[in-house]
Formats: C-alpha cells, structure tokens, sequence
C-alpha cells in the first residue's frame, strides 16, 4: 500500500477543533476555504474525549468533526489518540505509567507517557483503535489512518524487564550465544539465568546517563527491543484498524534523526512513511532535507507526508525564532522537493492555553486572516492547489546512496573512546551536505539496501558493519562505482565486539589499509590537513593509516603523523574505494566528496551556487521535474542548463539564456 491517492498535494495539518466552541469551527472551515486547506488531522489527543470512562464511549464530538469535514468537501487524517492518556486509566491501573532510566514510576502526567509492554495499555489502546475503526471506515472524509503520536521513548518497569527478557530469549535461544554476543566473561557478568538480566538503566549497567554503559552489546539490543515494544503497539493498533477498513492507508508520524527509535525495523509495517520536521534554529537547509530524504527512504523512495512543521515558530525551546517572510514557503516547497505528497502544519489554530499556547499556529488566538502568517499560508495554498498532480508520486532518480544505520548511531555514540565528540547525525551531515550542495540527488538507505541502482555509495561512521555489506560495497566497486567510507567504520560486528583483524576489519581488503592506531584529540585542536588544491583542518579523531594498495589523496600536516595519509583512494577493479581517516572540516569533505562524484558526472549545473538547492523527481507519466531552491536572502543569477517551463510561473526558460531566482525563491521545472 501507498500513500492515500488525492488529485493534488493535502494541504492543512493538526486540527483540535473539540477544544474550543463550535460556533468557532464557521470561523475555522471559513479561513481553511481562504487558505486552500483541504485536509484535517484530527483526534491526536482525544483520548479522554472519546473514551471518557471505562466503559463509555462517546463519538458526538468526532462525528460532527468529520461530517462537517465532509459537508465542507475536506479530508480528515484520523489519529487513534492514544499517545496521551486518559486520567482514569492512570487512577485505575497505575502501571500503564512508565517508569524512568533512573528507575522511577511516574504519576499521572504529561503525554506519550505509557508503558509499552502493559497489558492494559494496549488492550485499551486497541480497543479504542477498532471502535474508531468501525465507526468511521468508510466516513467520505476518512483519507487516512494516524496511529499513536510520535513514538518515543523507553520505559523500565518489571513488566518491560520480563519483555526485555522474552525478547532475547527468542533472539538468542541460548545464554551460551548471549553471553558471548555481550562478552560477559568481562567484569565478571556471565549470567546462568535468563532471570539475572537487567534492563541496562542508571540503576544497573550506566552510569552519567543514557551513553555510558558498561556494556554496549547489552544497550544496543535495549535500544532493539525498545523500538520492537513500540512498534509493537503501532502494529496492534493497526490490526486492530485493519479488522474494520482493510483499505485506508495508515501510518504514524516519525521524526526523522531520531535516535531512540530504529526506523528501519518500522518501515515495512507503514502504509506510507510521514514524518514531522522542526530543524534546529540556525541550522543549513541540508538538515532538514536529510530528515526528509531519510523519511523517503524508509519506503524504498515512495513518497511520504510531511506531517507537521510549524508555519511561524515552536514553543519548545528555549528560544523559538520565528520564520522569517518567505522561509515557510520555502520550507514546504523544500519538502516537496524531496518526496513530500502532503505537506502539513501543526497546528491550524492555536492552543487557547497550556504549553503550545505560544506555538504558531495557521489562526492565532484572535482568529484573524489579515496576518502575515496566515496570508503566507494562503498564497502557498493558492501555489500548491496550482500546481495539481503534476509531482504526486513522483519518485529521485538518485545514483548517490548514503548508508543510514541506526545501530552504528547507538554503538558509537555509548562508546567508551576513542571520542566521545564524534557524534553520528553531525558526520552523517557533512557528507550528506556536500553530496547535496554538489548537486546530487541522494537516497539515504539501510545498509540491507538493494545497491544496484547506485554509481556513489557514502558510508560515514558505520561503525557496525553486518551482514555481507562489505561484498556488496566490493562489488559495487568492481563493477566500476565508488565507495567512500570514514573513520570509526567497519570496526565491530552487530554486537559491537571488535574484529580479529586489521582495522577497517573486513573493509580492510576493499580499501586496500591497514590502521593499527589512532589518535583522539579535544574539539578545538585543528590537524591541518593537505588534500593537495585544497588544505583544511580536521578534528576529534585522527587515524593513523598504513597503506596496503590505497594511494594516499590527503595527508596530516603535524603532529607525529604529520605526512601520513588522512585520506586514500583504493582503485579495484573497475572503481575506487576511498577512505577518509579523519572528521575533516566541511570545506574538506566538501572537496573530497566532489572528486568522488565528479568521477561519475554527478556533480550538477548549479554546483558552483551552494546557496540554490537541486532536487529532481520523475512523476509516474516519465515527466522530469527539475526544482531549484534559492537559500540565499539575495536573488540568485544562473545560466538554465536545459529548455524547460516553470510550472508555477508559466514562464519559459531556454538553455543557455539567464535564469533568475528570487531571494528564497523556487523554481519548478518541467524539463523538455
Ligand atoms: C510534535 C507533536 C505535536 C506538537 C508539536 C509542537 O511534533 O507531535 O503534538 O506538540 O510537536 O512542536
Ligand atoms: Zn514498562
């Protein structure tokens, strides 16, 4: 199944309209008509609406939520509402609370505060599920299923200890084949009872918090099991959907670089991928593109829904700056760009009170539709409705992939040494953006990935290699492609134990070094590195690298080392497998990655314009859409690579001639 089928991209978002009188819902779907929002998401915390007591039930309010829906010709994404607990369900089985990493129950408060592995949880929580189910499967507003809210999260409470039990039980048969996995003879922990075990937490195996642990192996498969509990909720209450509407697609709103949760084990159990994004203030552009360029991932490059992003400002932080004119816009095209089929805003009024009263919202407290907010939300409304179909399941022809793995994440990251400043989403990030400011389409893929469409294969920081990776990457160099891979790869196996073998362990052969130490220095000492046109600094972690066959591309400008290789390049059969042994500074792997992919044209036509962003998506009819994004406060002044007509102005660009982008403009072109 795929993304539900619309005649143009659903354009609205979270929708409470049960938290305030009804006379306000005219004001509501009368500015929702203004701002071309057609679709609602409804219910997300309605639990103790819908359910006000064990056993009752009420569905007035939904029900004239969705008809009015109905009446007014909108479409209604339908949460289950079981992220935020009823108070009675609380006050009558305390357990479904959770307990914390340090051991603590909670009392009743908050949200996405139960207990995943609780019976009683769960039962309520799919019961709920199928009477939504029953009752609306078939509702002409129903577009969609939204299960839960943003899963996240852990809890360590006896009955998740026993789950936790359970589950290695099935994974590991044996405490012969545990012990090992883990290494246990170390300190002393080999355990004779499955009993023994401890969910790792500040009472047992870390200490200073969540990424010190005595032992990894037994922390990386907590996190395994986490997101199996969780994901076990979502697959329960999806059952329980599917026993009433066998057709409505169903997802749940994900969070793109999120580390407790390993999207990749979700990914075949969603409908559709769709997930929220709330980039870091200040952050590059390429950061919230990786989330959705990883959200697109998670279905072998279908298109996926942006769920939430905010159309002003958040009221999380500490400081919440606003979107500035034009960057809302942006953003949304941004999402598009990337594979978004729905783009969708939290929230469309806001919150009289409690704490998101100050997040921004489509309508503000005062209800107005003279706001700058709102009249930006209109026109691009009027922009998307414009546009139709023509990008609906459209798909990237990307020949880049870059390999995502959410246990490499963890392992490095509650790693003792060699650095704890190397942190996985920042690596990731650097050669994701240097890929994308080149001009290349990327997919970000599991490691279990089908290589075959790709020319590039980036592999930063993998720190576990499994499985037959590393034939796969030879391969794809034989065959003429380029791998390039970093520092902290290859260097444990799923269970985060070492190899018995050189490092890059059994990369070693396909990178043509050997490393046998390494040094690691605090974040303000700068290596210099010389990458020959280019020299450039280089932090955190410094490998010191023996070549066995690689020639040396970069090396290290002081220190001991100084005049070693910090980057190679190992040419195999019919390609190149590079490595890079350092974290050097963006402009170096800005260099470093432009080489690799030079080698198979793939650096684009606006590659020297780093501020404009290119995407392609080719739509279902073989249509080649090319979008251009200008970043930049100022306009950008480009000469069009190819004849093509800009489906948002009408106009005409011809090869060869100028081609000018506002200041935080877009470009959607249809190529010829
Ligand atoms: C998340 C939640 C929403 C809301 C927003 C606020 O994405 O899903 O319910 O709290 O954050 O930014
Ligand atoms: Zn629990």
């Amino acid at each position: 199944m795929t993304a539900p089928r619309t005649p143009k991209i659903p354009y609205g978002g979270d929708y409470n309209p049960e938290q305030w009188p009804e006379e306000v819902w005219d004001d509501d779907h009368r500015l929702f008509t203004r701002a071309g929002i057609d679709t609602l998401t409804v219910g997300v915390f309605a639990w103790s609406l819908t359910q006000p007591a064990p056993d009752t039930y009420g569905f007035t309010v939904l029900d004239r939520i969705l008809d009015r829906a109905a009446a007014e010709g909108r479409r209604v994404c339908l949460a289950t509402g079981t992220a935020a607990l009823p108070p009675w369900l609380a006050e009558r089985h305390p357990e479904v609370n959770r307990t914390d990493f340090e051991g603590r129950r909670h009392r009743y408060g908050q949200r996405h505060n139960f207990c995943p592995n609780s019976t009683v949880y769960r039962t309520a929580a799919t019961a709920l599920a199928g009477r939504l189910a029953e009752r609306y499967a078939g509702h002409p507003a129903l577009l969609a299923w939204h299960v839960n809210n943003e899963y996240g999260g852990a809890c360590y409470c006896d009955v998740c200890a026993g789950a936790f039990r359970a589950w290695l039980r099935e994974r590991y048969e044996s405490l012969d084949a545990l012990n090992d996995a883990w290494w246990t003879t170390f300190w002393s922990h080999r355990y004779t009872d499955w009993d023994q075990i401890e969910p790792p937490s500040a009472l047992t195996e870390h200490w200073r918090g969540p990424d010190h642990t005595a032992f990894q192996g037994i922390t990386l498969d907590h996190h395994r099991f986490t997101t199996d509990a969780l994901l076990g909720c979502f697959l329960a209450e999806k059952d329980a959907i599917r026993a009433h509407d066998a057709d409505t697609p169903v997802t749940t709103n994900m969070m793109g670089l999120y580390r407790p949760l390993d999207y990749h084990r979700w990914a075949p159990h969603l409908d559709f991928a769709s997930w929220d994004s709330y980039p870091p203030p200040d952050a590059p552009p390429t950061r919230a593109a990786l989330g959705h360029d990883l959200t697109r991932g998670l279905k072998g490059g279908a298109p996926f829904w942006l769920m939430e992003q905010t159309p002003s400002t958040t009221a999380c932080r500490d400081v919440n700056p606003l979107r500035r004119p034009g960057e809302l816009r942006l953003a949304t095209w941004q999402a598009v760009v990337h594979g978004a089929d729905a783009t969708l805003y939290f929230q469309l009024r806001a919150s009289r009170g409690a704490c998101e009263k100050y997040h921004g919202a489509v309508i503000g407290h005062a209800g107005r539709d003279d706001t700058r907010v709102f009249r930006e939300v209109a026109a691009l409304g009027g922009e998307l409705a414009g546009l139709g179909a023509a990008t609906l399941g459209a798909r990237t022809p990307a020949r880049t992939a870059l390999l995502f793995d959410w246990d490499s994440w963890w392992a490095l990251e509650i790693s003792d040494g060699p650095s704890r400043a190397v942190r996985y989403p920042d690596v990731v990030h650097a050669y994701y953006r240097a890929a994308r400011e080149a001009g290349a389409d990327v997919d970000v893929v599991p490691v279990t990935a089908d290589l075959a469409p790709y020319d590039v294969v980036l592999a930063p920081v993998l720190h576990l290699l499994k499985g037959d990776l590393a034939d796969h990457l030879t391969a794809l160099t034989r065959r003429g492609g380029s791998v390039l891979a970093t520092f902290l790869t290859a260097r444990c196996d799923e269970h985060d134990r070492a190899f018995l073998a050189d490092v890059p362990g059994p990369l070693a052969p396909l990178l043509g070094i050997r490393i046998d130490e390494w040094d690691s220095r605090p974040p303000d000492v700068v290596q210099p590195v010389d990458l020959g046109e280019v020299r450039t600094g280089a932090r955190h972690v410094f490998e010191i690298v023996l070549p066995r066959g690689a020639e040396p591309v970069g090396t290290y400008g002081a220190d001991f080392y100084a005049g070693t290789p910090a980057v190679t390049r190992h040419r195999l059969g019919a390609g190149e497998a590079w490595y890079v042994a350092t974290a050097l500074d963006q402009p170096g792997v800005d260099h470093v990655v432009r080489r690799v992919l030079a080698r198979h044209d793939l650096v684009g036509p606006y590659a020297q314009h780093p501020a404009v962003e290119t995407a392609t998506r080719v739509a279902p009819d073989g249509t080649r859409l090319l979008f251009l994004l200008n970043h930049a406060p100022e306009p950008a002044h480009l000469t069009a690579h190819a004849t093509a007509t800009d489906l948002l102005t009408g106009a005409r660009a011809e090869r060869g001639e100028p081609l000018t982008l506002d200041p935080l403009g877009v470009a959607v072109l249809r190529l010829q």
